[in-house]
């Protein structure tokens, strides 16, 4: 058993057939760079690989899970998501094989959070929330949560968050059915890792035979993913989405033509 590689900054670690992997940029509060993408990708499409690895556990360092894309990144990308670091890393987890547990400690947002609809089992300490503000940036929703929160916490809560732009804290997000349970923060590392090796040591065949099924058929998610991926890069070049980044990394309200 080895410790933790630092990889960009992803934090990787393998033990007792539960590959953990760790968002680890808190004075960004873990915003995710292309680099970032491309190591999860590399790492998930690894573990899928690898008999050895029996289950993943996505966490972070510092106070937020993760601010979602870099806003930075965002601005450089001049559209086409398509064949970009983030589509590679929404279709890996999408498509993932194995069961994925996360531990939410703090802000989910945008990919923070629709990511997590692609885990198995989310554990969230009460001071995490959970965002998808990609109208308020001039984007569209992205990994499927135009169809996947819908469908999770219904209509009229998804409307909420995806239209409003409102987030949900923890216990709003246990009652909408988005995390299995809240543990205190304290606890939530231990928690989270004691679910995933509990799962690295069921048989993995009958494990993704249930997922599976319990995903059902997934032609509609993977049709929908490339309908955001169209309307995303579209809206990525958009005068409105670029007034939205600049905004931000300004610190003033953004001025919507
Ligand atoms: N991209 C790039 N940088 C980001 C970032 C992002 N998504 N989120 C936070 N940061 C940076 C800030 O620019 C700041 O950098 P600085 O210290 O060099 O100025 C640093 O991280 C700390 O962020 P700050 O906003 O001061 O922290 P906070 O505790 O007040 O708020 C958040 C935390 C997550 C609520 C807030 O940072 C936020 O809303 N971030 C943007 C989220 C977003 O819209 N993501 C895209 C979703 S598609």
């Amino acid at each position: 058993m080895s410790g933790p590689t630092l990889v960009g900054p992803i934090l990787v670690h393998e033990a007792d057939g539960v590959l953990e992997l760790r968002f680890n940029r808190p004075e960004k509060k873990n915003a995710i760079l292309g680099a970032m993408y491309d190591t999860l990708t590399a790492a998930l499409r690894d573990a899928a690989a690898r008999p050895a690895i029996r289950a993943v556990l996505i966490g972070a360092e510092g106070d937020a899970f993760t601010a979602g894309n870099d806003i930075k990144d965002f601005l450089a990308m001049g559209g086409g998501l398509q064949d970009a670091p983030p589509a590679g890393f929404i279709n890996a987890i999408a498509s993932f094989g194995k069961p994925l547990v996360a531990a939410v400690q703090g802000a989910a947002v945008g990919v923070g959070t629709t990511l997590l609809l692609h885990c198995d089992l989310v554990y969230a300490s009460p001071a995490a929330t959970f965002s998808v503000p990609f109208v308020d940036l001039g984007l569209v929703p992205e990994a499927g949560s135009s169809l996947l929160l819908p469908q999770r916490v219904g209509q009229a809560r998804a409307a909420a968050l995806l239209l409003l732009g409102e987030a949900m804290d923890a216990s709003g997000a246990l009652a909408a059915g988005l995390v299995t349970a809240v543990v205190p923060a304290e606890e939530l590392h231990a928690h989270a890792l004691a679910k995933a090796r509990k799962l690295a040591g069921k048989p993995a065949a009958a494990l993704a035979a249930t997922r599976a099924l319990m995903r059902g058929d997934m032609a509609a998610l993977h049709a929908r993913m490339r309908q955001e991926e169209v309307a995303f890069s579209l809206a990525l070049a958009s005068a409105d989405a670029r007034e939205a980044f600049a905004a931000f990394l300004e610190r003033r309200p953004p001025r919507f033509g």
